[in-house]
């Protein structure tokens, strides 16, 4: 019997030296993406109570309406934008939310314009929907989209934009003015635009704009409590687009997961409706650790990104000679520190290596002096 799906779905280059991290115990684990704090006692409190108190039930696929009304007033007070609920999705995360706008914005054979370096876990998605994804370069120091460039990308296939703003791994905010550009160039060229803005909260500096506030008719935005309220594992996030393509796109997660946990619904409007300074403390807790391992890392020679937000910061480990992926399995095997190859990312990232800020400043210090170390050696060798 025939398997449907391609066997050349990508695989990640990240998950490469995760496994490997796993195997080593006392590694220094500076690979992945994922907060290093739990998620705040209230809302952990709001998960318990909603399940005690009989909320276990299936709910409407589109959220339940209390949450959707909250998520309307975040999008307005936080990203500036207007969604009535109805525009509201929610979503086991950020990450279904995209899968759905990719699938709801292009078909089989059609092409996607992504960023690179760029988030990996966008590929498979696309991939296994019969959708080429097309890398379009973030070159450093930048790492901002450049039109010209993106216009010599565009094919009779090309269907939708992806921008990540603050971007994995590059931590870029997109500004404005680019932003307002980049609307009016996807209006040219009859693109959607799908904006993946599950850092939205994780700013250091600047404040990243949606593009849906200058073109709601063809945006969707996706957006997570993962990183926000520290939620990784609890699965929720949302998806925000015209009324149209949210109705489709219901119809879609019906068969697909029928309805997000109905107690965890509720976990995420008690996130939404208490105390906001959880989210700040944690924000705070990255800019000190960039702060930190910018300082590190510029002490032993290396260049480093400087994010805006997010909480990654890519090192410039080429005069290591060798490749991201070599420097990083070296560095794994030989010092026991894990970071993500630069090469996960996309070309422009070959040569640089992910460091994840989401660790203690204990693991930075010592991780990053090891990485230092190793680029140095290198050097004088
Ligand atoms: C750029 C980006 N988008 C989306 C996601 C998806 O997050 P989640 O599915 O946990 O909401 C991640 C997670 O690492 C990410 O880095």
């Amino acid at each position: 019997m025939q398997w449907a799906l391609s066997d050349n779905l990508p695989s990640s280059g990240i998950r490469e030296i995760l496994n490997l991290a796993l195997q080593k115990p006392g590694t220094i684990r500076l690979e992945t993406g994922e907060p290093d704090f739990p998620p705040p006692p209230h809302i952990l409190e709001a998960y318990v109570e909603a399940s005690r108190s009989g909320k276990n039930r299936y709910t409407a696929t589109e959220g339940i309406p209390a949450l959707r009304q909250a998520l309307s007033h975040k999008l307005q007070a936080v990203n500036r934008i207007k969604r009535a609920p109805e525009e509201i999705l929610v979503t086991p995360g950020g990450i279904p939310g995209l899968f759905l706008a990719f699938m709801g914005t292009a078909g089989m054979g059609t092409e996607i314009l992504v960023p690179d370096p760029g988030w990996p876990d966008y590929l498979g998605g696309m991939v296994s929907l019969g959708i080429a994804p097309v890398p379009y370069p973030l070159a450093a120091p930048d790492y901002l989209p450049n039109l010209d460039t993106l216009t010599r990308l565009l094919t009779p296939r090309t269907r939708a934009l992806v921008l990540n703003s603050p971007g994995n791994p590059t931590g870029r905010i997109v500004p404005e003015p680019l932003v307002r550009r980049l609307c009016e160039w996807a209006d040219e060229h009859d693109l959607w635009i799908i904006s993946d803005e599950v850092y939205d909260q994780m700013v250091f500096a600047g404040t990243p704009t949606s593009p849906a506030r200058f073109r709601p008719d063809r945006t969707l935005s996706a957006y997570s409590f993962s990183k926000t309220y520290a939620m990784t594992g609890w699965r929720l996030g949302y998806l925000a687009g015209p009324p149209g393509a949210i109705a489709s796109l219901t119809r879609v997660a019906m068969g697909a997961w029928s309805s997000v946990s109905e107690p965890l619904q509720y976990a995420g409007l008690a996130a939404l409706e208490g105390p906001q300074d959880v989210v700040d403390r944690m924000r705070l807790a990255y800019l000190r650790r960039r702060n930190l391992s910018m300082h590190i890392l510029s002490n032993l020679g290396v260049a480093t990104s400087n994010p805006d937000g997010a909480f990654y910061l890519l090192a410039d480990v080429r005069s290591a000679h060798a490749s991201s992926r070599e420097f990083a399995l070296n560095l794994l095997q030989e010092d026991g520190v894990a970071v993500a190859p630069g090469s996960a990312f996309g070309q422009e990232a070959e040569g640089w290596v992910r460091i994840s800020l989401a660790s203690s400043d204990v693991n930075l210090t010592e991780g990053l002096t090891r990485l230092g170390q190793r680029v140095k050696g290198a050097v004088r060798r």
